[in-house]
């Protein structure tokens, strides 16, 4: 498939481009296009085979749902049975912005996007190119993080030119993704308010407004009862071997630099990514920084697990200790993307 590349600046929209970008999802095609979280692979939501070629493009699989994004709020009115009380504060609060949620869905959206589920997810980004381009689309956009399923979700053009090129209809570059990770997951169809995946919108944010919010427990990539079907899937896994490193902070450094020994005798090409800028202390082949604040950190994370794929490392160590509410959904990523291996020093 040809695919074409255009580049639109989120800071001097170009109607033009994004009225080119909007008509293509309107006639069922693909379009990749930046996000504040990442960069999403769009396709009209009301058109089964135009989401068809979403899963096919991506290899994800068909019983996990796709997120619908708006332009506007008012937008969701006829995509939902019904606009709860608890919704349009959400929506008041924090749309446009980095949160999704979760309502019971109405006869217009096509199982396809749901994966048969009774509810639908939906979004409205703030990016001013995504807004653009939904706004042209005339149509509510069905978007997946554009990677390749169980890569790591892309935050730059680079990224979803590695991974898609070829196999969707255009490709808009609108500069990096500043948030960088998903955008977080409540679930608003039950009677009790749930995150289903942690974001940059976090349960403190959310309380003020809504009261008490539940968090399904995510962090865990071997739960396998997930509410939400995507929790279930291996994530954000690099070609590499995560390795989350925890505990005692002062004994670290020290700990990683013999394993890295370790790995090296073993032939390995081995990495660290930190939160703390002290050069190569470790011995590794490369250190990435990942910047020195969870925010900071989340935005580079994805970035810094392709980087590491690119550098051909087999093995990668990465120190965790932060434990605020914005860190649960950086730690949620990094635990997923190491499956689990996690080494603690006592
Ligand atoms: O920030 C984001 O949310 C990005 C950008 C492009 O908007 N999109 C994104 O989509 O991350 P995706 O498909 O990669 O992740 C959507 C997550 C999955 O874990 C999926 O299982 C869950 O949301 N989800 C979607 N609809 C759901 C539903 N009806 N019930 C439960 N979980 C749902
Ligand atoms: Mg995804």
């Amino acid at each position: 498939m040809q695919t074409k590349l255009i580049a639109i600046d989120p800071l001097h929209i170009d109607r033009t481009l994004c009225a080119e970008a909007g008509s293509l999802l309107a006639g069922g095609g693909t379009v990749i296009f930046p996000t504040e979280t990442v960069y999403g692979l769009g396709a009209n939501a009301l058109d089964a085979k135009a989401v068809e070629r979403i899963f096919a493009a991506k290899g994800r699989p068909s019983d996990n749902p796709l997120i619908v994004h708006v332009a506007s709020a008012a937008d969701i009115v006829p995509l939902v049975e019904r606009l709860t009380p608890m919704a349009k504060q959400v929506m008041t609060h924090f749309w446009p912005g980095p949160i999704s949620i979760i309502l019971k869905k109405s006869t217009l959206i096509p199982n396809i996007v749901t994966a048969n589920h009774p509810t639908v997810a939906l979004r409205m980004p703030s990016h001013p190119v995504a807004q653009s381009i939904i706004k042209n689309a005339g149509v509510p956009v069905a978007a997946p993080s554009a990677n390749i399923s169980g890569k790591p979700s892309p935050t730059a053009f680079a990224h979803v030119r590695h991974d898609m090129y070829g196999k969707v209809d255009m490709i808009v570059d609108g500069d990096v993704c500043e948030v960088g990770l998903e955008s977080t997951v409540l679930d608003l169809s039950g009677d009790m308010p749930t995150i289903l995946r942690p974001g940059a919108i976090t349960p403190q944010m959310l309380e003020p407004v809504i009261g008490m919010v539940t968090s399904a427990n995510s962090a865990s990539p071997h739960d396998d009862s997930p509410k939400s079907p995507g929790m279930k899937y291996r994530h954000y896994a690099p070609n590499a071997q995560v390795v989350v490193v925890t505990g005692d902070a002062s004994r670290q450094d020290m700990h990683i630099a013999r394993l890295c020994i370790a790995a090296k005798c073993d032939g390995k090409r081995v990495g660290v990514l930190t939160y703390e800028d002290k050069g190569n202390i470790y011995n590794s082949d490369i250190v990435i920084y990942a910047g020195g604040t969870p925010m900071e950190y989340g935005s580079n994370l994805f970035a810094a697990l392709r980087q590491f794929d690119d550098e051909n490392i087999d093995l990668v160590y990465a120190p965790f200790n932060w434990t605020d509410e914005y860190s649960a959904a950086v730690a949620n990523r990094l635990y997923k993307a190491a499956d689990g291996r996690v080494a603690r020093v006592e």
